[in-house]
């Protein structure tokens, strides 16, 4: 999520804000919007769409780092894959409680690699 300051009377959603008035904004709900993306709530980079998500936000506060995050997740996402081909989870994620900045607090993985005995 993030927060904005009304600088002037607005209206979002039906909703009236005087100047000053803070808004916070769950950037993560709109990633989700069924109004942009069909099925939401299934992972698909390859969506015609899929660049459309505001994970790096927009306009004069768009992520400064944005093209360094993607350069690192492109490195160590190949990386990965290409030292465990066979990854894939093999439990039951479990969350971070938190509600900024979201992630997993354990992601069980297997590598497919067999033990031999
Ligand atoms: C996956 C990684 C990252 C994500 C998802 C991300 C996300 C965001 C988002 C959503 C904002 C805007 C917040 C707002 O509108 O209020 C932001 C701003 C910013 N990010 Fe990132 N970020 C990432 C990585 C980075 C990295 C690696 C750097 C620096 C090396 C960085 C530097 C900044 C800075 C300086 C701003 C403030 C821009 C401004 O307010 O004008 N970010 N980021």
């Amino acid at each position: 999520m993030t927060l904005r300051i009304a600088l002037r009377e607005t209206e979002v959603a039906g909703k009236r804000f005087e100047p000053g008035h803070g808004i916070l904004l769950y950037v993560g709900g709109a990633n989700r919007d069924p109004g942009v993306f069909p099925a939401p709530d299934t992972f698909d980079v390859t969506r015609p769409n899929a660049d459309q998500h505001i994970a790096f936000s927009a306009g004069v506060h768009y992520c400064l780092g944005a093209s360094l995050a993607r350069l690192e997740a492109a490195v160590a996402l190949r990386s990965l894959y290409e030292r465990f081909p066979g990854l894939s989870v093999s439990g039951t994620p479990q969350r971070r409680p938190t509600r900024v900045l979201r992630g997993y607090e354990r992601l069980p993985v297997s590598t497919g690699a067999r033990v031999s005995a």
